[in-house]
């Protein structure tokens, strides 16, 4: 079965008689983990009440383009956005027209045209209509527009003709569905990932920090939602926005992230830790801002605490990755920083490129577990990523 884990399904539902299915989809959808909220033509709700999939979606069913109420909610552009998937199911010959011919005149259409998602139809008409050169033309724009299209079968029809034109089964919809998107290899399973670097106040106005980005540890929590993962960020102070689908817990020091790391040990599969922890901070933070004095200060530091090597000793304990950046011997003091702080796996980095790692787009990995390892090739970090997820998705 296809997963739709961490993906919103927006459902379109036109007026045909297979409409009386959809209310079966939206439990499909479901059940592989999706997100499921429903668009009605004016023709569906002839067949089926809004009501109905409204009690399956648990959400309110949208049905009017220009609705002041809805419009304060969840409008069209919002709906739009929200979704990663338009699926109409099914669709009638006159929607398959519209579309292809780019009109907006109800709000399945509109949204169509305004979303960035993929669209998917499952056509479903008289099999006369089917055959008719003019839906086989729109069917062959909205195909060549990139538009997915599942079914219809054949078999009898509920006007009593025999052939192509019944909607598909909803399980091989929602099947069709789930494949668009990237793997369901880590399908429900919870990981954390701390990103970024921390910032260790010397007094309310200073801090010690360092140069890290978050771009590699967002781009794995990226990686991880796409193939399923129910993924939380504890992020250090960046300049990236969330990715869809993670939950961002923002801290600042190396106690705050351990503190939050250690309060979801407890739902935790795989803990990821890819960020930038300063290993010192000022012994203690000035109340007031530290005056201008003498010529020379000397500042007291003392060891933060090792966050991924305390989740490490915990029990039970998640899998548990960490990252080694090192300039040289990179393998050896990587798969030494493996065993001394009890990882499973470590992604380690040769820092001394500096056109890759840190604050670059690109990187250069070799990943170690105890009784392998593999070197990932030159790449942007979002495909770095994903490599990496799959590796763990394998190990852990
Ligand atoms: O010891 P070093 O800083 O080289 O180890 C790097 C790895 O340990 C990274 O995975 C980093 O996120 C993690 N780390 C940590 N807490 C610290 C220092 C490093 O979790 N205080």
């Amino acid at each position: 079965m296809a997963h739709l884990f961490n993906r919103n399904v927006l459902l379109g539902v036109s007026g045909g008689i297979a409409a009386y299915k959809s209310a079966e989809l939206v439990r499909e959808l479901q059940e592989r983990g999706a997100q499921v909220r429903v668009i009605m033509t004016r023709g569906a709700q002839e067949f089926i009440t809004p009501l109905t999939l409204q009690a399956l979606s648990g959400h309110p069913v949208h049905t009017e383009l220009l609705d002041e109420r809805a419009e304060l909610g969840m409008g069209h552009i919002e709906l739009a956005r929200w979704a990663d998937l338009l699926l109409i199911a099914p669709a009638t010959a006159d929607l398959v027209a519209r579309l292809s011919a780019g009109r907006a005149d109800d709000l399945l259409s509109t949204v169509a045209l305004a979303t960035a998602a993929p669209l998917m139809l499952a056509p479903a008409m008289n099999q006369q209509m089917w055959k008719d050169p003019a839906t086989t033309a729109n069917i062959n724009t909205l195909v060549q527009r990139g538009v997915q299209i599942v079914g219809p079968a054949a078999g009898l029809q509920a006007c009593g003709d025999v052939g192509p034109g019944r909607m598909e089964a909803p399980a091989i919809i929602a099947d069709a569905a789930g494949s668009l998107f990237a793997t369901g290899e880590l399908a429900g399973k919870r990981i954390v990932i701390t990103a970024g670097p921390t910032r260790e106040a010397l007094d309310p106005v200073r801090y010690i920090s360092n140069n890290s980005s978050g771009k590699m540890g967002y781009a794995l929590a990226q990686a991880a939602v796409d193939a399923g993962a129910i993924t939380t960020i504890i992020s250090g102070p960046v300049n990236l926005a969330a990715p869809k689908h993670t939950q961002v817990l923002s801290v600042h020091s190396a106690e705050e992230m351990l503190e939050q790391s250690l309060r979801l040990l407890p739902e935790c599969d795989i803990f990821i830790a890819c960020a930038a922890v300063a290993d010192y901070r000022p012994v203690t933070i000035e109340d007031q801002k530290i005056k201008k004095g003498p010529e020379e200060v000397t500042l007291q530091l003392v060891r933060t605490p090792d966050i991924v090597a305390t989740v490490a000793k915990s029990s039970p304990k998640p899998y548990t990755v960490g990252f080694a950046a090192e300039t040289n011997d990179v393998l050896a003091y990587a798969r030494d920083k493996m065993q001394r702080k009890g990882l499973d796996m470590i992604v380690a980095n040769d820092v001394g490129d500096p056109s890759i790692g840190f604050n670059s787009d690109e990187n250069a990995v070799t990943v170690l577990w105890p009784d392998g390892q593999q070197a990932l090739e030159r790449a942007n970090k979002n495909t770095i990523a994903r490599q990496i997820v799959h590796l763990i998705a394998q190990q852990a």
